[in-house]
């Protein structure tokens, strides 16, 4: 899992994505960015926060080429923090100086990882994630989901986690 990042967002950090998460990396060295302990407000038309933590997250993220964006699904989609991180990715899109990072997201690998009370990954869910990465030309791999609904159980999921560690290696 050489070159790989995560982009992690829970409202709670050892809950069941966070446990999937730690299943999935296991003690490795793939580098776990919190969205929740980054100051990334919601997007801003007039770009006054501009200085806030996004520009040296995204030009952190694209010093990987393996994105995985770990999630648990709320109501359908992802976290707030996950989504206003989405969101903000139209500074890149927006602002003239900031275009050159946008094109760097092209071709990134990237990758979903996520829990919810369901078997099936939620249409909407991942979506979301396949439409805007589509739209970014970035380049979708997989998810690995597992479903919560009496807590995380790793035994149930070792099978999907080794398939999911073959699509990053
Ligand atoms: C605010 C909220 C909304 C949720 N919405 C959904 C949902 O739409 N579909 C679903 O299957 N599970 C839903 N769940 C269940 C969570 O996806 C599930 O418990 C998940 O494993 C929680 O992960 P976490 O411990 O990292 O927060 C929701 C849970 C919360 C707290």
């Amino acid at each position: 899992m050489t070159n790989t990042v995560v982009l992690f967002s829970s409202s709670r950090r050892n809950g069941n994505t966070g446990k999937l998460l730690d299943s999935v990396v296991g003690g490795g060295s793939v580098d776990i960015i919190n969205l929740s302990a980054l100051d990334i407000s919601e997007y801003d038309y007039d770009h006054k926060n501009i200085n806030d933590d996004f520009l040296p997250l995204i030009k952190k993220v694209l010093t990987y080429d393996k994105i995985i964006f770990a999630s648990p699904v709320y109501w359908y989609s992802v976290t707030p923090t996950m989504k206003t991180f989405l969101d903000r990715i139209s500074d890149l899109l927006d602002l003239p100086d900031l275009l050159d990072l946008g094109r760097q997201l092209r071709g990134k690998k990237t990758y979903v990882l996520s829990t919810s009370i369901s078997h099936e990954i939620s249409d909407s869910f991942i979506n979301l994630f396949k439409d805007t990465f589509n739209y970014l030309g970035m380049k979708y791999c997989g998810y690995v989901h597992a479903n919560c609904s009496d807590d995380y159980k790793v035994d149930e999921y070792e099978d999907d986690i080794h398939n999911f560690l073959a699509l990053l290696n």
